[in-house]
């Protein structure tokens, strides 16, 4: 029997993390955060000097990655055993990992292992090809948007909780630029699969996203 996926999709910043991670908990089902996977594996290229631009270097790398999500709502990243969590959440990780992510060879090393996350009694998959490329036949799919200023302002508030230093005009500058390179990319461009429910969430709270989304889910 197949497992049910629910797929959450969007730009930097669309508040798709802490949607995502609200929704595995509410539900009871594992989560899915394959940002942090673009990010670990341009990590690790910069840890062993492999340039970013060097597709089948990364890739190879990508496919080795000793990564495990832990703790209780599977938040913690450990990369060779190491807590990476907050190493991988600035701006310059999110940056690299989109350089890495436009190459599809790193893509391709990273599918299988990131279909595996498909475990009883469900998943949780946040991306930006959940629904179109990895999960194509997921029972649920959501793409959620937002104004590139409304995410900046959002990034900028979660930088600064996390003591990362930030400032808002530059975050802003850097989405654009972002949403740019992750649109425009041959392979699994940032899009809404055609079957997705799309939600505008600049003027929604957390909560109502929630709700939306468990409506869509039938819950
Ligand atoms: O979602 P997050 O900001 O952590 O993603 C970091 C980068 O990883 C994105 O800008 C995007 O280039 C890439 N990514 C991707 N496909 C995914 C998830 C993330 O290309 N499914």
């Amino acid at each position: 029997m197949s497992v049910p996926v629910l797929t959450i999709d969007g730009p930097s910043g669309s508040g798709k993390g802490t949607v995502a991670r609200l929704l595995a908990q509410r539900l009871g089902w594992h989560l899915l955060d394959s940002g942090a996977l673009y990010r670990i594996a341009a990590l690790a290229a910069q840890r062993r000097d492999v340039d970013l631009n060097d597709a089948a270097g990364v890739a190879e790398l990508a496919a080795h990655l000793n990564v495990r999500f832990v703790g209780e709502d599977e938040t913690c990243v450990l990369l060779d055993g190491e807590d990476v969590s907050l190493l991988i959440r600035s701006e310059q990780a999110g940056e690299a990992a989109s350089v890495v992510a436009a190459h599809p060879v790193v893509r391709d090393a990273l599918l299988d292992f990131q279909r595996r996350f498909a475990q009883a009694p469900g998943l949780v998959a946040d991306g930006r090809d959940m629904g179109t490329v990895v999960f194509p036949d997921a029972q649920v799919k959501i793409y959620l948007d937002a104004s590139a200023e409304v995410r900046g302002e959002r990034r900028y508030k979660q930088l600064n909780e996390k003591g990362l230093g930030a400032n808002l005009a530059q975050i802003i500058h850097d989405i654009r630029r972002r949403d740019e390179r992750d649109m425009q990319r041959p392979v699994a461009p940032l899009k809404a699969a055609d079957d997705a429910h799309r939600i505008e969430t600049s003027f929604l709270t957390v909560e109502q996203v929630l709700t939306e989304c468990l409506t869509l889910m039938g819950v």
